[in-house]
């Protein structure tokens, strides 16, 4: 068994640890977040740092041979520090800006990013925007309250949280988008009620991210029945307090 670590601020690195729990069963999985400061999207880089080096540091402890930063945020923010500071392969994830240019856009479709205030001010996304997106054909909304309340649904229960939801996707209605990129692992946790309630075509790019970290590990891409049912380990606070966890124990699996 190899093992892998993934990391986030909260949950939404699940949606990233879901299809390669889809597609294999040939790796031990840790899975590390710092539930009690989420969102990361909203705070300074200094302090993501410093909370991130303590996440990978438990997963080193763990003898994980590479760490996915399954958080969009986290890796414009520290990902090349990353790199620099740990011997061990880091697999990031970045907006799919480059869907313009796929088969995927037929050309005519308003398309829109969404995304952590903190993704969307960064030096790193900036770049790869203008490099992958000159004619400014996606329109970037960063949305401050999103992941924290898709955090807060995985912890009491997504029904309670709808109205908040759709206040915050409300003015989201105004850009007649046709098709939505998600910039943050939290949001295809809820894919089905944010394309419902927008009406629009949503992107997720996380199968291909993880073919790349299993192709990475030099694993057979094999389709695993009954996923959610797959133990990981999984951490919810940098505070060594591991448990055995399944898909299906967070209420967006059910
Ligand atoms: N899931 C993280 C991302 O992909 C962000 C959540 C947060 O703001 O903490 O950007």
């Amino acid at each position: 068994m190899k093992k892998v670590g993934i990391i986030d601020s909260g949950i939404g690195g699940l949606s990233i640890l879901s299809h390669l729990l889809a597609m294999q069963g040939q790796c031990e999985f840790y899975y590390q977040s710092d539930h009690s400061n989420v969102p990361y999207g909203g705070k300074a880089q200094d302090f993501m740092l410093a909370q991130t080096l303590k996440m990978i540091d438990k997963l080193v402890e763990k003898q994980v041979e590479l760490i996915i930063v399954a958080c969009n945020t986290l890796t414009v923010e520290t990902i090349d520090i990353l790199r620099k500071t740990y011997p061990i392969p880091f697999v990031g994830i970045e907006p799919f800006v480059n869907f313009i240019n796929t088969d995927l856009y037929k050309g005519d479709e308003k398309v829109g990013l969404i995304l952590t205030p903190a993704t969307s001010k960064s030096p790193r996304f900036n770049e790869l925007k203008v490099k992958l997106d000159p004619k400014n054909m996606i329109e970037v909304v960063p949305l401050h309250r999103l992941a924290l309340i898709i955090e807060e649904m995985g912890s009491t229960g997504i029904d309670n949280h709808i109205q908040s939801l759709e206040e915050e996707l409300f003015p989201l209605k105004d850009y007649g988008f046709d098709i939505l990129l998600y910039g943050c692992t939290h949001y295809p946790l809820i894919s089905k009620l944010i394309s419902k309630f927008l009406d629009v075509e949503v992107y997720d790019p996380h199968i291909a991210v993880s073919k790349r970290v299993l192709k990475l590990l030099n694993v057979q891409v094999d389709s695993v029945e009954n996923h959610e049912s797959v133990n990981f380990n999984y951490a919810s606070e940098i505070a060594d307090d591991w448990s055995k966890k399944q898909l299906k124990d967070f209420c967006f699996f059910n």
